[in-house]
């Protein structure tokens, strides 16, 4: 199950991915929002950060106008790693070393073909552990330190 939320700077494409997600038969649970009125992004981020560091979903995915505020307040989330992606590099290399579990899009900073091809590429890649999980353990004992 993918958590997905937006504010309405995110509303638009997060209705393309949720039909992205439709046509690939992958399960979601829109977090919202839910219409283009005006609202304020940590709420978003903070649901589907709670939605996926609770275990209720495996996989998040935010959208704001730029995908910052979203992606901060997802990652104030005890156990959120979201990773803000505007390229396709990114998105396979934050799964693969730093295990995200949340991806951060900005709306309007990318095209919608560049969008859902980061999204692909996020749910098709896997962590590679290793020397990276240590790396990732150390990054959940800063939370526990601050
Ligand atoms: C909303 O206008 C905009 O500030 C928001 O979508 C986002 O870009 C914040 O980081």
């Amino acid at each position: 199950m993918i958590a997905i939320g937006s504010d309405h700077g995110g509303f638009a494409l997060k209705r393309e991915i949720m039909k992205y997600l439709d046509e690939k038969g992958l399960e979601y649970k829109d977090f919202g929002t839910y219409t283009e009125d005006s609202c304020d992004y940590p709420d978003y981020g903070e649901a589907v950060g709670r939605a996926v560091a609770g275990g209720e979903c495996e996989r998040g995915i935010v959208i704001c106008g730029t995908g910052i505020g979203i992606s901060i307040s997802a990652n104030k989330v005890k156990g959120v790693r979201a990773a803000l992606c505007g390229d396709c590099y990114s998105a396979e290399y934050t799964r693969r070393h730093n295990d995200a579990n949340v991806l951060a899009l900005g709306a309007r900073v990318l095209g919608t073909g560049l969008a859902l091809k980061i999204v692909e590429i996020f749910l098709g890649t896997d962590f590679e552990g290793g020397r990276h999980a240590r790396r990732v353990e150390l990054i959940s004992k800063i939370e526990e330190r601050n």
